[in-house]
């Protein structure tokens, strides 16, 4: 699959199965992550893999995360919304957060480096769609949370850009139409 047809038929499919990709393919996956746009090449994105249990004690990080949320703002722990946060890393076998972590430097400003790691997202979305698997970008309370920073082992002002899901999807999706209505102008016409 070229890059064009990859970017024009990716879809996002919320729920994954078996297979994930092979290791073969995630390292493939995770070198195109890393080969995004990375202004003075600080190399600021980490890619962190949850899987088999891994899932399952992150989705226990998720959890204690909404509970410490609760008590900070003052609000009762729905019990619908703890248990959505234990298991709803098990909607793919594979997930892939994707994070970005600040680089000292004089010259290259944060927002930068933060935006190296969300098109390296993009391109683990593209290189896992390319490869035949579905994912999904998810972000959410999730990625702003500190106790969930901490437990990635990022500081509270690194970022969270995003939790990728990646599997194999049910049935594949047709690609959406793509308008550029509204998009697109000249400057000084
Ligand atoms: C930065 C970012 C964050 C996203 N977060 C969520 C999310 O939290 N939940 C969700 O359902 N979809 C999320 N999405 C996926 C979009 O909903 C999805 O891309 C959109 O519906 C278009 O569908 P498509 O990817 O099939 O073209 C996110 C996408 C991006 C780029």
């Amino acid at each position: 699959m070229d890059a064009l047809e990859a970017i024009f038929t990716r879809r996002s499919y919320g729920r994954l199965t078996e297979p994930a990709p092979t290791d073969e393919h995630l390292q493939r996956i995770l070198a195109a992550g890393a080969a995004a746009p990375d202004h003075g090449e600080l190399r600021p994105f980490r890619f962190t893999l949850l899987r088999g249990a891994g899932l399952d004690a992150f989705g226990e990080v998720l959890e204690e995360a909404y509970f410490r949320r609760c008590t900070d703002s003052g609000k009762a722990p729905v019990p619908a919304k703890a248990q959505k946060e234990r298991t709803k890393l098990g909607r793919a076998p594979l997930v892939i957060v994707v994070s970005a972590v600040r680089q000292p430097s004089d010259k290259i400003p944060w927002v930068d480096q933060r935006d190296a790691a969300v098109a390296a997202a993009e391109n683990i979305l593209l290189a896992a769609h390319a490869l035949g698997y579905g994912a999904m970008w998810r972000t959410g309370d999730p990625c702003e949370d500190e106790y969930v920073k901490k437990s990635l082992g990022l500081a509270k002002d690194d970022a969270i850009v995003g939790f990728l899901y990646v599997g194999t999807p049910h049935e594949p999706k047709e690609p959406k139409p793509v308008e550029l209505d509204g998009l697109v102008a000249e400057f000084g016409s």
